[in-house]
């Protein structure tokens, strides 16, 4: 794919549906008692791996592409069965492999799950630690705390432990795995992490009739609730929005209206960038379906400053660590990122990609153990990136490629299906 310096973005957009909610529907109301009905799911290649898995768990789930409109026919609490090819594949997706492995632990059948080449290298001991400390039956099969995993290899009657589990990293895939797990557990669930990570789990457990309960940086969950299948309207992703936002920050005279954006406080570090850098945007039509708040993001070109981040952030804005450093290139200053130590074991190494790729487009970056430096206000060109088979990565240095000079090349751009199979035309449809 070959970028070129391109025209201003002007007028309005739409993006896709929210990934981390999209993929939760699917799990919810499988997990629910009757349908389920959900509006604007994202229809990329992770979420429809989540649906591929249950529906091999006995799950009927239709489909209308056209109108990324899902029906799921929840089977409840005890639903799940044994799944038809013995192995689950979730492709590329970590949230999928994390989360239904705490549904799998409170089964009692055996599964094995697994995914890509890019999912079998990354961390899983981050879910076998708390699901065995509430007694699951879980191992790596390789022993090499990653996938294949193989669950309830003897398809025991389980039992689980509720228990207190103190995460040492802040990710919402660890918590919702606890949380899920905890769904079959014989007392409550309590997960505390160092920082709040996104909280969509707690939000639509909830909704569904689950018992909740969210103190700080502690959520907790009662067992054996009834889930009754409801509506839900997937909100536009702000990960997604997010190249749209620093595409009209960096390209002169863009003035773009981003419409239906999730706007969850847990999600919303890169506003809060977008305003230490003091940004020209705006939040228009903000209202709340399901717990989750949205907005219309107004958005115009703008002259940056750079800031400092770290800490309780991190988790608000760690999908969106790429876009903030080609951001922070077209910036006055220096950036700093700490505390972004889980950038390393994302769909590729991102501090380590990029770094080099921003180098060969010019930037002054250097990495540091735990994120990167950026001295902003070089002029960046473009350059030979490898994405990585990594999406943010191919959409982060697309954004990068419409404000530097000459042309840049992105390899394997189709890697972008993954969370938004649209983004080539809809980020490279103004101007014409
Ligand atoms: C996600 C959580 C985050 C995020 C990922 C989606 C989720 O991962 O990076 O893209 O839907 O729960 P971690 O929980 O590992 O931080």
């Amino acid at each position: 794919m070959i970028i070129k310096k391109n025209g201003p973005l002007k007028g309005s957009i739409r993006v896709p549906g929210d990934k981390s909610i999209s993929h939760r529907a699917i799990m919810l109301g499988s997990l629910s008692d009757g349908k389920t009905e959900v509006d604007n799911f994202l229809m990329g290649d992770d979420c429809i791996s989540t649906i591929s898995c249950f529906r091999q768990l006995g799950i009927p789930i239709d489909l209308d592409s056209n109108k990324h409109k899902v029906t799921i026919h929840g089977k409840g609490l005890d639903g799940l069965t044994a799944p038809s090819n013995q192995v689950l594949d979730v492709g590329n997706s970590g949230t999928t492999i994390r989360l239904l492995s705490g549904i799998l632990a409170g089964q009692s059948f055996p599964s094995i799950i697994t995914g890509d080449a890019s999912i079998v290298k990354r961390p899983m001991g981050r879910i076998l630690t708390p699901l065995r400390q509430m007694d699951a039956d879980i191992e790596s099969k390789d022993n090499n705390n990653c996938a294949p995993l193989q669950i309830n290899k003897l398809g025991r009657n389980v039992k689980l432990n509720g228990i207190h589990y103190h995460s040492p990293v802040a990710s919402a895939q660890v918590k919702s795995c606890a949380l899920l797990a905890g769904l079959y557990a014989d007392g409550e669930t309590k997960v505390t992490e160092p920082y709040v990570s996104r909280n969509h789990t707690e939000l639509m457990l909830s909704e569904f009739g689950a018992s909740v309960h969210v103190s700080d940086n502690t959520a907790s969950i009662l067992p054996r609730p009834k889930l009754t299948g409801r509506k839900i309207n997937v909100p536009g992703d702000i990960s997604s929005a997010a190249y749209f936002i620093a595409a009209a920050l960096i390209v002169a005279n863009s003035e773009l209206l981003i419409k239906n954006v999730g706007i969850n406080p847990t999600r919303d570090g890169i506003l809060q960038v977008c305003r230490m850098m003091e940004a020209d945007i705006s939040l228009e039509n903000i209202r709340t379906d399901g717990g989750e708040p949205s907005a219309d993001i107004l958005v115009r070109h703008s002259n940056l400053k750079g800031i400092e981040i770290g800490g309780s952030i991190i988790p608000t804005l760690i999908d969106e660590i790429p876009i903030i450093a080609v951001l922070s290139c077209f910036a006055e200053g220096k950036t700093i990122i700490k505390n972004a130590e889980e950038l390393k074991v994302k769909e590729s190494n991102r501090i380590e990609v990029i770094v080099k790729n921003l180098t060969n487009m010019g930037a002054d970056i250097t990495a540091t153990d735990d994120g990167m430096i950026i001295n902003g206000g070089k002029t960046l060109h473009g350059a030979k990136i490898d994405s990585k088979l990594d999406h943010r990565i191919a959409m982060a240095f697309t954004v990068a490629g419409l404000a530097a000079d000459g042309s840049t090349s992105i390899l394997d751009p189709e890697c972008v299906n993954i969370s938004y199979p649209e983004f080539f035309k809809d980020i490279l449809g103004f101007n014409q």
